[in-house]
């Protein structure tokens, strides 16, 4: 059905950055049709489906480029604790008790509060991937999923390996199902989770799918010197001596880099998913990021899940990106706000290989949308709309997003899932494996 966003102002993330005021936009199946300055309309469309944006801002959806959506079960119920102790006493063992029924529950709770901040697309890694995958069709929106991989064992059998055989049927059931929506990389957790040739064997595969890879990396100083002192090199050189950086790649955090990393990062044009707040709060440091940025590298961002952020709110993520930088380096000139925005679109779009789809409102495009209510009390005076979003936004501002032409919510009323039954659903799986 046609739709018409009229009586906007339109961010249309292009190269320049270029703002229309008084715009409209017409969609019509899942494409941008139209784009206005004077509020023209196309005469062969009809405007019957008409949302007026007067005073709101229309822009591209976020794109949160690294989560694991299902973790939201594990909201704030393990925090303060160092990475590692974390991860192996703490999310692993609770992880090892979940359902497909409890993941997609799970995926689902992260699903709505990504739609409400705005997010109209992310790249997911973990377990039952099946079962996001179901929850991403149903409910509209955008998502790069990968069935995550890890192996201790040496002598395993890539024939046999459940998560690689895992994996290719994720890839074979799921690549560009749901009217296009889902896309499946390989999801090799990281150099500590997975011995070399189990990492080589992901990358092959890769290469063999014709897909990329989305994995963690250097997020701690203990991964950084344990690389040196297991494999005698950065885990950087590691990845690239195995083949991984051979296929597109997201690679999550690259927080401890050399700057030889750096370099074979933007040579093998690898795109590293920044993700603040989750850095600071497991105390895993702050990432080069101007560096990375001047140095040419495809920095996006990224929430990781809600047990280490505790929320998917990517406007916390533009925002922590500049301030961070700012702070760090003693210099407010760095990460400027419209850096910070263009991570959380264009840049997301670019490492998960679909700026051609998203990330711009142009004819043509998909149409990946939202509205934010920029007539609220922090949004005034009008100065500078892009200033606005990295500084004085609120992510409760977005009152509609659209993905693929399809209105998800609309004056912040959910349109494809029942947010209630959501709500107890999870609230009575997490009683049941806390064993309440
Ligand atoms: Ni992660």
């Amino acid at each position: 059905m046609d739709l018409l966003i009229k009586n906007a102002k339109v961010l249309t993330m292009n190269e320049s950055m270029d703002i229309i005021e008084n715009g409209s936009i017409t969609v019509r199946d899942d494409k941008i049709y139209y784009v206005s300055k004077e509020g023209v309309v196309p005469p062969d469309f009809s405007s019957a489906n008409t949302i007026d944006a007067k005073g709101k801002l229309v822009m591209p959806g976020l794109i949160n480029t690294h989560t694991h959506a299902a973790m939201s079960l594990l909201r704030n119920y393990a925090d303060d604790m160092p990475l590692e102790k974390w991860l192996f006493e703490k999310m692993f063992p609770t992880e090892d008790k979940f359902t497909g029924e409890d993941v997609y529950w799970g995926a689902m709770l992260s699903i709505v509060e990504m739609i409400r901040t705005g997010t109209t697309t992310f790249a997911d890694m973990y377990f039952f991937m099946e079962e996001v995958a179901r929850a991403v069709e149903e409910t509209g929106i955008r998502a790069n999923l990968s069935r995550g991989l890890q192996c201790f064992d040496e002598q395993f059998d890539a024939e046999t390996d459940k998560r690689l055989n895992e994996a290719k049927e994720l890839f074979n059931n799921w690549n560009g199902k749901a009217d296009g929506r889902i896309r499946v990389y390989l999801g090799p957790h990281s150099i500590y989770t997975c011995v070399p040739d189990y990492l080589r064997e992901a990358a092959n595969l890769a290469k063999e799918l014709g897909t990329g890879i989305h994995i963690h990396l250097l997020e701690t100083q203990k991964e950084a010197k344990d690389s040196i002192r297991n494999f005698g090199c950065t885990g950087v050189e590691h990845c690239l001596k195995l083949g991984v950086f051979d296929v597109p790649v997201i690679a999550a955090h690259c927080v401890h880099l050399s700057d030889n990393d750096l370099e074979i990062l933007v040579k093998k044009k690898v795109s590293a998913a920044h993700n603040p707040g989750s850095n600071l709060k497991l105390g895993s440091g702050i990432a080069r990021l101007p560096e990375m940025l001047s140095k040419g590298l495809n920095v996006c961002l990224g929430t990781d899940g809600a047990a280490s952020n505790n929320n998917l709110d990517m406007f916390e993520e533009i925002r922590l990106s500049g301030l961070i930088s700012k702070g760090f380096h003693l210099n407010p000139t760095l990460i400027d706000a419209n850096e910070a925005v263009r991570m959380a679109v264009s840049n997301g779009a670019k490492a998960l290989g679909i700026q051609d789809e998203v990330g711009v409102i142009r004819a043509g495009m998909k149409a990946d949308l939202m509205i934010v209510d920029t007539n609220r009390v922090n949004y005034i005076p009008k100065n500078n709309v892009v200033s606005a979003l990295a500084y004085s936004s609120n992510s409760l501002d977005v009152e509609t997003v659209i993905v693929n032409g399809k209105v998800l919510m609309e004056g912040g009323q959910l349109k494809t899932i029942d947010e209630e039954k959501v709500i107890y659903q999870v609230e009575k799986r997490v009683k049941q494996l806390s064993g309440k």
